[in-house]
């Protein structure tokens, strides 16, 4: 009788975490995606991140920055992989803010900002004029830049990714979600500011990918993620050969220890 109930209140007490409400004020865990640039081989999906491109620069550009990425990065090795010719090509595409003309004006007649066609060397222009423009836009909220987001953030890819695909949920009983917020379990406080971005066919992948929504949230994380590392590729790359290095070390070593105690007796 005694043991029952012990073991009975011992179920209870494992069962209880289970059935307990969900706390509606934490963030749901970010889902674990797999991501072909973890471990210690991986490496970032040439395609992915060319896709991942598009998506940022046809989706997320409209609101968010990436200051830090310049556009010969996108031609730099370990990246997205366009040749010098395509990222000359998409950066002419930027209007980047000119420097004063010859009169010393950077506005025009209209009071316009000057501008000019971007080069390799610049840097991808932010959406707004400052802080202020970008907040007025969007309700009050402010969308960071998004170059180093994917380091700053707990949970970095997996959240960004769970983040974007994780809108048009059921809204929990019990929950109120503010004017001007969309409900979303893995932003913390479960509301946020940003409208859904990505649906399907947002953007159109010239490489037969189907623009579903995950496969938009993929590319743009992987592209993301190579913003906020770059060096990713190197770093494994040299990890391999200290490994390779350290094997054939141990190896030469075991060599010559057979070498000098060959044929000595044990006292
Ligand atoms: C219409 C404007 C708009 C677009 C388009 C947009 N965002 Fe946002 N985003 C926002 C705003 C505003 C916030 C701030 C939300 C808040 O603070 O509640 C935000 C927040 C975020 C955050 C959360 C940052 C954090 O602090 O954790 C991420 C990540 C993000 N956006 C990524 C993206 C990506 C990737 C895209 C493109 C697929 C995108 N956004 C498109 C407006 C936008």
């Amino acid at each position: 009788m005694k043991t029952a109930s012990l073991l009975l209140a011992l179920g209870m007490a494992l069962a209880a975490p289970a059935f307990a409400a969900e706390d509606l004020t934490q963030p749901l865990p970010p889902r674990d995606a797999k991501w072909s640039f973890e471990g210690l081989f991986g490496t970032y999906d040439r395609g992915a991140l060319q896709r991942g491109f598009l998506v940022y620069k046809e989706v997320c550009a409209a609101c968010h920055g990436l200051n830090l990425v310049a556009f010969h990065d996108l031609a730099a090795p370990g990246g997205p992989g366009f040749t010098v010719a395509e990222a000359k090509a998409i950066a002419a595409g930027y209007k980047i803010p000119a420097e004063p003309n010859d009169r010393g004006d950077i506005f025009d007649d209209k009071g316009n900002r000057l501008t000019r066609p971007g080069t390799l060397a610049d840097h991808f222009p932010p959406p707004f004029a400052n802080d202020e423009a970008a907040r007025a836009n969007n309700n009050g909220s402010l969308p960071s830049d998004l170059s180093l987001i994917v380091k700053a953030r707990q949970g970095g890819p997996n959240y960004l990714y769970s983040l974007l695909t994780g809108f048009n949920l059921k809204v929990p009983h019990g929950f109120a979600v503010a004017d001007g917020k969309y409900y979303n379990p893995y932003f913390p406080g479960r509301a946020i500011a940003m409208p859904p971005p990505l649906n399907q066919g947002s953007v159109s992948f010239n490489d037969g990918t189907s623009a579903t929504v995950t496969n938009e949230a993929k590319a743009v994380v992987t592209f993301l993620t190579w913003a906020s590392e770059p060096e990713l590729e190197a770093r494994h790359r040299i990890g391999l050969q200290v490994l390779a290095f350290l094997v054939l070390l141990a190896g030469l070593l075991f060599l010559s220890y057979r070498k000098v105690w060959h044929g000595k007796k044990e006292e």
